[in-house]
């Protein structure tokens, strides 16, 4: 079933959602946007509806998922009480992209949500559909991102059913998303300390502004060490299947090397795409040129990124290049995510 929010009005929008809750709560599994991107929601205290998260998804059972709530009332059954850090976390951040991870209360959710850690990532999503599905569920529902694991998440309701049409029970359409990328994800050590598991839409440099104090240790867009804190940082995510690399470097130095790579590429009879900045745009001649926006609103990109990844897909693209941008404000999550997408093939010119 797809239920399309933007066609519906007032009172039909909420006979819709109640059905798309009726499914959550007798343990189907329904797509739903949020702020961030689409989500696969499912009970998270069945470990039947969970269970079918993880099939539909081909995702690693390892990796835990995220529980979304409405209400900052459903924290208590989730986890054990809060810090004051994490409450003011919760103060400034919720509704928003941040989800942080706090010690699970036993009992309660399926062990697949956690994958057997002693914690739970948890966030309330900053949109109205996505909310207004929350509360009428009435039940913390265990959401990852609504893709194939490995392919780009879906910031539009196409990429869901592209993905997963056939292994799940319904999808609630309301247009695009909003940021493009995931939520952050941190991790609280004491009163101070505050670790990004995950860049994403919350930024460095506003968690900062909020707990000035507080000292913030950023996950790099570096390889992932050995024995990551968040299982799903091992996870080559985000590939297309085109090979990507990621360029950075004075802007002359860019446009030449992805030139020259790009033509003799071309010159090969292979199929090729740019991810380029507007500025920039009209100097590449590859088959496939996306932009990316403006290089000074770096929120266009990342509201971007996965759609044009999938459009390099669907045009067949072979070799990709994408530009790089500083990694400031949301500019630190977007770089995660195109060195994910490139498997780290990052040069510098
Ligand atoms: O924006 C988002 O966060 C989207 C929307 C749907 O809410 N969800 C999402 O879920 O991106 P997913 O499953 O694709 O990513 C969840 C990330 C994974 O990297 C996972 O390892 C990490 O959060 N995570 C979840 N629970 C965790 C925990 N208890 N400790 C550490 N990391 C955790
Ligand atoms: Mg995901």
């Amino acid at each position: 079933t797809i239920w399309r929010v933007g066609r519906l009005e007032g009172g039909r929008l909420a006979t819709e959602l109640r059905e798309a809750a009726e499914l959550l709560r007798g343990g189907g599994v329904v797509a739903f946007p949020t702020e961030t991107v689409y989500g696969l929601g499912a009970d998270a205290r069945s470990t039947a509806a969970v269970g079918r998260i993880f099939a539909a998804k081909g995702r690693p059972a390892d990796n835990p998922l995220i529980v979304h709530i409405a209400d900052r009332r459903q924290l208590d059954e989730l986890a054990l009480s809060p810090s004051e850090l994490a409450e003011t976390l919760m103060d400034r951040f919720w509704p928003g992209p941040l989800t942080i991870v706090l010690p699970v209360r036993e009992g309660v959710l399926s062990p697949l949500v956690t994958a057997g850690l002693a914690t739970v990532g948890v966030r309330m999503p900053d949109h109205r559909t996505a909310l207004a599905l929350l509360a009428l569920a009435g039940c913390p529902v265990a959401a990852p991102s609504a893709n194939r694991s490995g392919k780009p998440s879906p910031t539009l309701a196409e990429h869901v059913i592209e993905d997963l049409d056939g292994l799940i029970d319904g999808v609630v359409d309301d247009g695009a998303t909003g940021v493009g990328l995931e939520s952050t994800v941190v991790e609280l050590a004491g009163e101070r300390t505050i670790r990004i598991l995950r860049p994403g839409g919350v930024t460095r440099e506003s968690l900062q502004l909020a707990v000035p104090g507080a000292v913030i240790d950023a996950a790099s867009s570096e390889a992932p060490e050995e024995a990551p804190r968040s299982p799903g940082m091992k996870y080559a995510h985000y590939a297309p299947e085109g090979e990507l690399e990621l360029v950075q470097g004075r802007p002359e130095a860019v446009v030449r090397y992805i030139r020259e790579q790009a033509g003799a590429a071309q010159a090969r009879g292979e199929a090729t795409g740019v991810l380029a900045f507007e500025e920039r745009l009209g100097l590449y001649a590859a088959d496939h040129v996306y932009s990316l926006g403006s290089e000074s609103e770096l929120e266009a990109a990342a509201h971007r990124l996965y759609a044009a990844l999938r459009g390099m897909d669907a045009g067949g693209v072979q070799r990709i290049w994408a530009e790089a941008c500083p990694e400031r404000g949301i500019g630190a999550a977007l770089m995660n995510r195109m060195a994910k997408a490139a498997g780290h093939r990052i040069v510098t010119v």
